[in-house]
């Protein structure tokens, strides 16, 4: 179906980033143009662009910009650039293990050339292979999960695992569009997924706009819809899976899974490769710790008193015997995960 949301979240224009700006949404679907690495690194501690995949490409033409605008000359002040502006790139948010793939691969794809020349060509030609590998991998993820979805079923997510954390299509809710694509009736339970509501502002604004049947709930309501029967089965997204097995993502899914368990309901993550981390064990993972203000206010209105001490971790870990299945783009990773991830993902 073409008329699925078809946009581009990021894009690669040669020598600038194109992206959708998600602060604004859903009043606004408006564009922002970037020209300097700078600007891509604030768009991605701002949430301009967010959403794993989305930042991972992100940094990647950020880093790509970098490329464009050296004055070197002599290929190892031309790296000594790109090393600077990753370095900001990679202190942007530390969770997403996508942001470190992104950076990685345009410093690998640069230092492989001989000349400066062709380092910025290489680099301008990798980065508009990764925008569209991500959609295709997306489909071929979607593709893969969605036959665990039944005809009538009704899909509790997490924040946006959609086309807007993503360059296209999305991954838990590309599985949801590939089983609507199969001719199921399918319906998205959406928690508004407080502080940042990717749910009630993103989720909400992408199924709307697709015509996939959707109800928003408020966060503190997902114990309820599950205890009642109305929760077939969850699917969320990921922004690091780590090589035994655990699922970091948008704080709120490790109670998901927990409920889930609880009401033997199946949970599965969906994830491309590129949010695996086989290299790190759960213990080695630093969780994003962001402002106050996304907590005490709600869009900018505050609600709790001044001086109230807050936390507001952004992610959470989810334990790999809470997990059913994986859904990846090379098909079902089940249990022991320790086992089937370095298998089916090195
Ligand atoms: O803080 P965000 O909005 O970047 O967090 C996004 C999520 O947690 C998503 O669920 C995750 O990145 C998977 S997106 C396909």
């Amino acid at each position: 179906m073409d008329n699925f949301f078809s946009i581009r979240t990021v894009t690669w224009e040669g020598d600038a980033v194109r992206m959708i700006d998600q602060t604004a949404l859903p009043a606004k679907l408006t564009y922002v143009r970037y020209t300097r690495p700078e600007q891509v690194a604030d768009a991605i501690r701002t949430m301009v662009v967010r959403g794993a995949p989305a930042i991972g490409v992100a940094a990647a033409m950020g880093l790509a910009l970098a490329a464009v605008r050296s004055k070197a000359t002599r290929t190892a002040d031309f790296m000594r650039d790109m090393e600077a502006s990753a370095s900001l790139l990679r202190g942007t948010r530390p969770t997403a293990v996508n942001l470190f793939w992104g950076i990685d691969r345009v410093l690998s794809r640069a230092a492989s050339a001989s000349t400066v020349r062709e380092a910025k060509d290489a680099v301008s030609t990798e980065v508009k292979a990764m925008e569209d590998e991500d959609v295709e991998v997306n489909k071929k993820l979607g593709k893969e999960g969605a036959d665990l979805i039944g005809n009538g079923d009704t899909v509790l997510t997490q924040c946006n695992a959609g086309a807007l954390a993503t360059v296209g299509y999305g991954t838990a809710l590309g599985v949801v569009r590939a089983a609507v694509e199969q001719g199921k009736l399918v319906k998205v339970l959406v928690p508004e997924t407080r502080p940042a509501l990717q749910g009630a502002r993103l989720t909400a604004f992408e199924l709307v706009r697709d015509r996939i049947a959707c109800t928003l709930i408020s966060d503190t309501a997902v114990g309820h819809m599950m205890s009642q029967g109305r929760v077939d089965c969850v699917i969320v997204g990921a922004d690091r899976i780590t090589r035994d097995g655990y699922v970091f993502n948008k704080i709120g899914t490790y109670q998901e899974a927990v409920l889930a368990k609880r009401h033997g309901i199946p949970f599965y993550p969906a994830a491309p490769r590129s949010t695996f981390d086989l290299g790190r064990t759960h213990d080695g993972v630093t969780i994003e710790e962001r402002g106050a203000e996304e907590v005490v206010e709600v869009r900018g209105r505050r609600v709790a008193p001044r001086g109230i001490p807050v936390a507001n971790p952004a992610f959470d870990v989810t334990p790999p015997e809470l997990v059913t299945a994986i859904i990846t783009d090379r098909g079902l990773v089940k249990p022991p995960f320790s086992e089937s991830i370095p298998r089916l993902i090195a």
